[in-house]
Parts: C-alpha cells; sequence; structure tokens
C-alpha cells in the first residue's frame, strides 16, 4: 500500500517516454552501502517476469535518494538522481548492480553512514523500456579499507626475496586500481615496492573478488642474504598506497602469518618431551635434506665456523630458549635434553615455573633452528616448527637390579589409565651421551608387557644393561592401543644423572610474537558489520 503510494508520486517526477514494464524484481531486493569505498550494490530478486527480458545489454540506470518528510507528507527526491551505464546487462543473469564512486550527501554527522534515507528508486531504461525498483531498506556495510583482502595472508621469506598471498575481496577496486606502491616493515627494516614491480601492477589490473595473488617480491638494494634470519617467525606490517586525484589513501595489510621458509620437512618426526624437569627435543635430519642444506650454505660463498641448534618453546605469551653450541654440524647429534637443574640458580625456580606451565598448556608452540655463522656473521639459517609430545609420567628412570634392568615411571597424577588386559609395548632406544646431546642410536629394544600402571616395569637384557653403563640418553616410546606416550630421559646405571649441560640460554619476556601468530591465525576472516538503515515505515 505504502509502496504503491510512493510509487506513484515518484514516478509522476519523471518524465519518460519510453514503455513502463511492471514487477520485474521482488520487494526482497536490497541495497547494501559501503561508505568507506564509495559502492552502493542493489542485490536484485528477479521476479521472472518474461516480459522483462526484452531489456537490452546497454542500459541506464537511475539511482534516486529520497526521505520523506512526514510534516508535509510529500516525498520528494532530495538529490538530483545518480546516471551511469552498463553494458553487459541481462535480465536473467544480472544479479546485482555494482554503483562505483557512490556517495550520500554529508547529513552532519561526518561519519557518512548515518544518513536517514527513506528510499531509494532504481530506473533501469533503455531507448524503448523502463522499470523501476523501489528500495525502502537499504544496509550500510562498514567496509574498513583492511576488508580489501581476506585476513588469510601469509608472507613467507627466503633469503632473498618474500613472498605474500593476497586474496582479493573485490571490495577495494576503485582504490587498487589507482595503486601507487607497497610498503612492508620487517622486523624494523622498512621496505617499499613502487608500480615498477610486476606482482603490483598485476594486482592494480586485476583486483577482483576472490583473485589470490602471490606476489614474489626482491626488495630493491637489498643483498642475497637480507633475510637470513635468527627467528623462524618474523614480526611485519604492511600497507598499500592508492593515489588518485592527489587524494592518498593507506589500505593496512593484515598479515595472518611471517614466516622464514627454510628447507621444508627437514627432520622426521621431531618433537619435544618434558620429563622431569627438562625440556627434550628430538630432532632427526633427513639425509637428502642435508644436501639441500650444505647447497644452500654454499651458495653463500661463504664457509661456516660456528654453528647453534636453538630450540625455542612458547606458551602463553611467553619463551624460553636453549642454546647448543658447536663448531661444525653434526647430523648424528638428534637429541637435545636442557635441565632445569642446570640453569644458574637464579635461573632455575622460573625455569620450573615455565617448565610446569609448558605441562598444563594447550597452546604449545616450539622451534628448532639450526644457525649458521662465520665468526661472529649469520650467513645461514634452517627453522622448523616441532610438535609437542605431551608427557604421560612426570619422571622416568633406568635402576638395574639384579640380572634386571627396571624402568621407573613416576606420575603424581597419571592422565591415562593402562588396561593391564592388553599388552603394551615399550620400545627404548639407547643413544651415546655427549655434553647435552645424544650422537646416533646404540640399540633398540622392544619389550611386550601387560603393563598395569605400576610405577616400575623391569625387563631383562644383557645388551640394554651394557649399553647403560655410560652415559646415555633413552627415547622411551610406550604404545597401548592407538595410544602413545614418548619420553626421553638421561643418565647412568646407578641413577645418578650426570648434569655436565653445555649452554642453556634463556631469553625472558619475547614470547609476545608468538602470541600474536596464534590470535591472527584464529582471526575471524573478513568480519562485515551490518547496519540495518531503514525499516519500513507505516503510514
Ligand atoms: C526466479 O527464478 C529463480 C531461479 O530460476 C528462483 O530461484 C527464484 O525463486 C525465482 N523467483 C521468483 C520470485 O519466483
Ligand atoms: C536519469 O537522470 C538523468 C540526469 O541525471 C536525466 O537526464 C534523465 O532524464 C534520467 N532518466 C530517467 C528515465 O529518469
Ligand atoms: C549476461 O548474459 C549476456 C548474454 O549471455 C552477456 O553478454 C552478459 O555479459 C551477461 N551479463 C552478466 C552480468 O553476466
Ligand atoms: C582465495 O582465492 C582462491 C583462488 O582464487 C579461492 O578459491 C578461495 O576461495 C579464496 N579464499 C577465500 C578465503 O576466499
Ligand atoms: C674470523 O675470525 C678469525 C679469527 O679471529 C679471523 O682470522 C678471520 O679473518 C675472521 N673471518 C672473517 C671473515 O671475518
Ligand atoms: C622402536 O623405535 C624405533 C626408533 O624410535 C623404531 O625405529 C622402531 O621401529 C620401533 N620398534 C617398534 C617395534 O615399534
Ligand atoms: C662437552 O663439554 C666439554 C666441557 O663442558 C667440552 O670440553 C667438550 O668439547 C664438549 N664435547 C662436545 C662433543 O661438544
Ligand atoms: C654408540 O654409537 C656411536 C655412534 O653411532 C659410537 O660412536 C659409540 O661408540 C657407540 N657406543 C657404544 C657404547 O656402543
Ligand atoms: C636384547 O635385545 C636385543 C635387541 O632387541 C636383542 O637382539 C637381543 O636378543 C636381546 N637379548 C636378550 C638376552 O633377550
Ligand atoms: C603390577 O605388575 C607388577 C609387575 O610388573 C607386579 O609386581 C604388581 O603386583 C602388579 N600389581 C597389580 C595390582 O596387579
Amino acid at each position: 500500500m505504502q509502496s504503491l503510494f510512493l510509487f506513484t508520486l515518484l514516478a509522476s517526477t519523471f518524465d519518460s517516454d519510453g514503455r513502463e514494464i511492471f514487477s520485474c524484481y521482488t520487494y526482497k531486493t536490497v541495497a547494501e552501502y559501503r561508505p568507506n569505498i564509495k559502492q552502493l550494490q542493489i542485490l536484485l530478486d528477479s521476479s521472472n517476469n518474461s516480459a522483462c527480458s526484452i531489456f537490452p545489454a546497454g542500459v541506464n540506470i537511475n539511482v534516486t535518494i529520497g526521505s520523506v518528510d512526514f510534516a508535509t507528507i510529500v516525498p520528494a527526491p532530495n538529490y538530483p538522481p545518480y546516471s551511469y551505464t552498463i553494458t553487459n546487462f541481462g535480465y536473467s543473469n544480472t544479479s546485482v548492480l555494482i554503483i562505483e564512486g557512490f556517495s550520500l550527501p554529508d547529513d552532519g554527522t561526518g561519519t557518512g553512514d548515518e544518513i536517514s534515507i527513506d528510499y531509494l528508486l532504481i530506473e533501469v531504461y533503455s531507448y524503448a523500456e523502463i522499470t523501476r525498483i523501489e528500495i525502502l531498506e537499504m544496509q550500510t556495510i562498514i567496509s574498513s579499507l583492511s576488508e580489501c583482502f581476506y585476513s588469510t595472508m601469509p608472507v613467507t621469506l627466503t633469503q632473498n626475496y618474500l613472498t605474500i598471498q593476497m586474496n582479493a575481496t573485490g571490495l577495494c577496486r576503485i582504490q587498487i586500481s589507482s595503486l601507487d606502491s607497497l610498503h612492508i616493515t620487517i622486523d624494523g627494516n622498512a621496505y617499499s615496492f613502487d608500480m615498477t614491480n610486476l606482482p603490483l601492477q598485476d594486482l592494480a589490473t586485476n583486483y577482483a573478488h576472490n583473485k589470490l595473488f602471490t606476489m614474489k617480491l626482491t626488495p630493491p638494494g637489498v643483498t642475497p642474504l637480507a633475510f637470513t634470519t635468527l627467528k623462524p617467525n618474523w614480526d611485519a606490517t604492511g600497507y598499500l598506497i592508492t593515489k588518485s586525484g592527489g587524494i592518498e589513501t593507506r589500505i593496512d595489510l593484515q598479515f595472518s602469518s611471517v614466516k622464514y621458509t627454510s628447507i621444508a620437512g627437514f627432520y622426521s618426526n621431531p618433537f619435544m618431551a618434558l620429563n622431569d624437569g627438562q625440556f627434550a627435543f628430538t630432532t632427526v635430519p633427513i639425509v637428502a635434506k642435508i644436501y639441500q642444506l650444505v647447497a644452500v650454505l654454499a651458495s653463500t660463498g661463504r664457509s661456516y665456523n660456528n654453528m647453534i641448534f636453538r630450540f625455542q618453546v612458547n606458551t602463553n605469551g611467553q619463551s624460553r630458549t636453549f642454546d647448543y653450541r658447536t663448531g661444525k654440524y653434526n647430523m648424528y647429534i638428534t637429541k637435545f635434553l636442557f635441565s632445569c637443574s642446570d640453569m644458574p640458580s637464579n635461573e632455575q625456580n622460573d625455569c620450573m615455573k615455565f617448565y610446569k606451565m609448558v605441562q598444563v598448556s594447550n597452546d604449545v608452540m616450539v622451534t628448532a633452528s639450526g644457525m649458521f655463522y662465520l665468526n661472529d656473521t649469520l650467513i645461514g639459517a634452517q627453522h622448523d616448527t616441532i610438535s609437542y609430545k605431551r608427557q604421560q609420567w612426570e619422571r622416568t628412570f633406568f635402576v638395574t637390579e639384579d640380572d634386571k634392568i627396571c624402568l621407573f615411571l613416576e606420575s603424581s597424577n597419571p592422565k591415562f589409565i593402562f588396561n593391564p588386559a592388553i599388552p603394551t609395548t615399550f620400545n627404548i632406544s639407547i643413544s651415546k651421551k655427549i655434553n647435552v646431546t645424544a650422537h646416533g642410536v646404540n640399540g633398540t629394544f622392544v619389550f611386550n608387557t601387560n603393563y598395569n600402571n605400576s610405577d616400575k616395569v623391569c625387563f631383562q637384557n644383557q645388551t640394554l644393561q651394557d649399553l647403560i653403563q655410560t652415559d646415555y640418553i633413552a627415547t622411551l616410546v610406550v604404545t597401548h592401543g592407538t595410544n602413545t606416550f614418548y619420553n626421553l630421559f638421561w643418565g647412568t646405571v646407578d641413577g645418578d644423572i650426570k648434569k655436565n649441560m653445555l649452554t642453556a640460554y634463556i631469553i625472558l619476556g619475547i614470547g609476545c610474537f608468538a602470541a600474536v601468530v596464534y590470535s591472527l591465525s584464529g582471526f575471524v576472516r573478513f568480519q562485515k558489520q551490518l547496519k540495518a538503515m531503514k525499516k519500513k515505515k507505516t503510514m
């Protein structure tokens, strides 16, 4: 009733010679307005009226904004109509009209998104026909410029270039078409890319909805080793600058992750396990990957004379770093144990606090890095993320009893209860221990028993007995049905654990970045803030 009323009044204000075709679209047709990218979208809901198929591909469209003044009753268009032409119109296949460069006059609030609109009149007309669509409902979508791309925007760095993956939302066509430059800051170093870079030209030209751009960029003036890094994860920010008619617009980019890409999958099933106040890391390299690493190092034209194995454990925004320094890379060094009790005495409390935090945390990230130095200059790095295998026992160790070797499994709060009716496999690997590391594997022993949750389980094997007469590191893998538990421990046969750790560096308080990475990865993708501007009025 009200629609008809409005329509009659409005129609009388236009003087079209064309034949009018009624009811091409239903009342479900809505408008969405994105003020900051100056875009109006009319989402057409077709009534499938065959009479409307008569429109040619080239049609004119007028958009008229109006508001009803209740005091005077007579509605009148407040602003002259927006007029534009499209050339690919098809009644059966055009489901949206996108009007770029559309803006509502300022209502004085300055925000441009609280304007009172009572209706939009959309006129689609050709030389001979016209149809009119009234829209009494309009949504304003606050489309921030950060919505130009989906939030999954990983950045990867290799030694001499960076790659940014951008998936376009299509919302910022106008801005991106006048792209001027890209600016990115990585760990405090700023890099700029202008339009002479082909990937930026491609972005400006082909920006469209759901188009994925993989932009590989070499920063100007950067030495080949610019991105060699101490860290697997970086801190980076970036933005695009567009320039149009003297107006500069900054489009902030939200990187979902920034990673230094090393040789992928360098280790076979690397993991961290905890035992008795110790952080134990197992990193068995894959031989073919070692050859790749050697080639990467050789490509630097320099040879290293120092290396650091660095393990970083991050949880709850805190992190600890454990370093093992050595001269040459030794692929047989595959296990590293760092014990809180070997820390300087003033660090031990904090170390144990951190250890206990990791034990109960659901959010643990562990990285393993190999860093190669020529004197003090970093010339290459290999970074990997490794998994954390939660412990079942807080403390495991061997004790010999006569001709038997007994494994003690201590837990004050067992998480898993073994079913003695089901066999349990104890797989024990023994490695020779040198300082905090294990060199090679000297023997693997597999025992099957019906373990009943006791804190002691004994086996008989003379070879094992002999092997643990020297310093050793033992890897224990316990399998029970589909459950697997990992422990690493070290010691000598008399249980007198020798603590001769070489280096264990603790770096406090630098874990905040890890927390940021985590929160971003769970970031809500493409948040839309919808505001219903107008509802139908009853008159
Ligand atoms: C028009 O046709 C489309 C698909 O053929 C259908 O989804 C839609 O519901 C129809 N609209 C009306 C108003 O019948
Ligand atoms: C569309 O708007 C233009 C001016 O903005 C006007 O000249 C023209 O008559 C309008 N067309 C119709 C069908 O109202
Ligand atoms: C609709 O179909 C016509 C003819 O197939 C085509 O020329 C036109 O580009 C299409 N329009 C859209 C918006 O897909
Ligand atoms: C990103 O782009 C790809 C390829 O164009 C597309 O299939 C995918 O749906 C897009 N991703 C998102 C999050 O929209
Ligand atoms: C590395 O240190 C050694 C000993 O201090 C020195 O002789 C050598 O020149 C240094 N190499 C480089 C490349 O700085
Ligand atoms: C025991 O562990 C070693 C190394 O961890 C592995 O190679 C071997 O296959 C395992 N044996 C069994 C029976 O699970
Ligand atoms: C083990 O540590 C000692 C001193 O703590 C050191 O002299 C020795 O070189 C280290 N061995 C290896 C293989 O790193
Ligand atoms: C253990 O293995 C390493 C390297 O594989 C070897 O050097 C060492 O002698 C072995 N130790 C024993 C006790 O067999
Ligand atoms: C001890 O274990 C080793 C390796 O599994 C095996 O070869 C050997 O036969 C075992 N010895 C005895 C006495 O069971
Ligand atoms: C569990 O097994 C151990 C030997 O492995 C045995 O000494 C102990 O009595 C058993 N406990 C129960 C409750 O069966």
